[in-house]
């Protein structure tokens, strides 16, 4: 080739891949190739050859435990708006210990048009809200970009599901596009802070008189570090978070590990009166990742004493995600969902108080058969952290820690976070919530069931060996309304006993 030719393939080579650079910024749909332009392309080509190539080069560099292909994939597709059945059947072991199935009705029905909803708010509340069957758990501005919030919120608006804050304060990336918001407060009692940490009751009632705000919540404990407080990397400290916080840029961000503003189960439900209160009536909860089933006992026992209840309570568990924590929590802390579920239930049924608060469920929930699983055992409805992150385009590269995320989602940095197309990715977010919950409603039908109450227990089986399954009404103990009141049956009477409204 002569010097001139070689010349010119060189330049219109470089002229080429200039423009493909430039469209990679420019375009929405792609937050690794707004970070990444050209490099990016690269993911895409190993997604192309999957499944083994993607699986090995993709997934073998991150740590944790991630959620699976399939159920990732389908994330990604429903959240795009591909509506993805799948090919082949299924991929999973269906024989080995472990494994749950729903059961079909013979005479299934047809899926209603509109989902279900729940009304949540006892009697001590005057505003109750309805609350869509998946919603978006608390993740903090701080642990995710503001675009992040904003793009959640925007779906949330376009759904008609709920966005939780989160524990970093409720923000004005929170307010801007007019979902409906749980705020959240954590052990930091950020937006409602006193200049030396202590809770403030009047910016509380100012924050939570927002038309957005629905219902307040205060964080106890999260599934993936319980026992200890919330954590923002220092990296993750601008100068923004710093302000809004309250605390100084630059230097890791680490909440009390417990309360100041209760120290008992009786404290505990008298603040949540307060809250309640403050909020002019609108519907307090708190959250917490089951501990000590004696524990969840006290503050039922506190509820009779004080005479007032919560209007929900979020059982997170200890599968749950996290943009930070100590690998030694998120393995070996606090109950599995399932456990923490049924300690709830039949702790509020036994005490005669389920039919006044509402139980919702955290940990891994990602799809319509985990919303289905989790409301027979004893939840009202879900909420979903890490698959919402997905759905607005998080990669799992695990790095939420480091401010280094490289599709926008877990990062402070603006040129990172610009990445994130705001409205192209509220509604994949909005896709994803509707697809999601039309399967749960769509596999209640299958099972005969037009209501979420008319789940039962034998609806759900897990094989407990290779060759023996049990359905959850054989596998687990369901004490009666009230039982727990006039004779506990001698499995839960210690726990009962031993339970004292007035101490942990
Ligand atoms: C990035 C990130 C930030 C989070 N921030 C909070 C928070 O501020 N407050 C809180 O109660 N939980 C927080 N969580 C926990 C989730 O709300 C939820 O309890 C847990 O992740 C279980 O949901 P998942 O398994 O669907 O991710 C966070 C989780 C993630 C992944």
């Amino acid at each position: 080739m002569g010097k001139r030719r070689a010349a010119g393939v060189a330049a219109g080579t470089a002229g080429a891949l200039a423009a493909l650079g430039t469209w990679d910024l420019l375009q929405r749909k792609h937050s690794v190739l707004r970070n990444y332009p050209l490099v990016g392309h690269l993911r895409y080509l190993l997604e192309s050859i999957r499944p083994e190539v993607q699986q090995y080069f993709i997934e073998s560099n991150t740590a944790g435990r991630p959620f699976d292909r399939e159920i990732r994939d389908t994330i990604y597709e429903r959240a795009k708006g591909i509506h993805g059945e799948q090919a082949f059947g299924t991929e999973r072991d269906v024989n080995v210990a472990g494994y749950e199935y729903l059961l079909h009705s013979m005479t299934p029905l047809t899926a209603p048009e509109t989902a279900p909803r729940v009304r949540v708010g006892g009697p001590d509340c005057s505003q109750p809200y309805s609350m869509a069957l998946l919603n978006v758990s608390a993740m903090s501005f701080g642990a995710l970009s503001a675009n992040a919030i904003r793009a959640l919120n925007k779906g949330a608006a376009l759904g008609g599901f709920a966005h939780d804050t989160g524990e970093g304060g409720l923000t004005g990336y929170h307010l801007e596009n007019g979902g409906d918001l749980i705020w959240e407060i954590g052990s930091g009692y950020f937006s409602t802070r006193t200049p030396d940490g202590r809770f403030d009751p009047g910016r509380f009632t100012e924050n939570a008189a927002h038309d957005q705000v629905k219902a307040t919540s205060l964080k106890l404990s999260q599934g993936a570090k319980p026992g200890l407080g919330g954590v923002l990397p220092a990296a993750k400290v601008s100068a923004e978070i710093a302000s809004i916080r309250g605390v100084p840029e630059g230097q890791k961000c680490v909440s009390p590990p417990g309360h100041q503003v209760f120290s008992t189960p009786t404290g505990l439900i008298e603040f949540i009166a307060r809250m309640r209160e403050l909020s002019g009536g609108k519907p307090v909860g708190f959250k917490l990742c089951v501990g000590h089933r004696r524990d969840v006992l006290a503050i039922c026992k506190a509820m009779l004493e004080v005479g007032t209840t919560p209007d929900f309570i979020i059982v997170d568990g200890s599968e749950g995600g996290t943009a930070a924590a100590p690998l030694e929590y998120e393995d070996h802390v606090g109950a599995p969902l399932t456990d923490g579920l049924m300690i709830m239930h039949n702790a509020l049924v036994g005490s005669g108080l389920r039919g006044r608060i509402k139980i919702a469920a955290g940990g891994k929930i990602a799809s319509g058969s985990d919303i289905v699983k989790r409301l027979i055992q004893g939840a009202d409805y879900t909420n979903a952290a890490r698959a919402m992150m997905m759905a607005i385009g998080c990669i799992q590269s695990l790095r939420c820690h480091t401010d280094t995320c490289p599709v926008g989602v877990a990062t402070q940095n603006p040129r990172r976070s610009r990445a994130l197309d705001v409205g192209d990715k509220s509604q994949r977010v909005f896709r994803y919530q509707q697809g999601t919950v039309a399967e749960a409603v769509s596999m209640m039908a299958s099972m005969g069931v037009t209501s979420p109450d008319q789940l039962t227990p034998e609806m759900l089986r897990r094989n407990v060996s290779e060759v023996e399954n049990r359905s959850y009404a054989e596998l687990y103990e369901w004490l009666g309304p009230g039982e727990l009141l006039s004779e506990p049956r001698p499995s839960w009477a210690t726990d009962w006993n031993a339970a004292s409204a007035d101490r942990f």
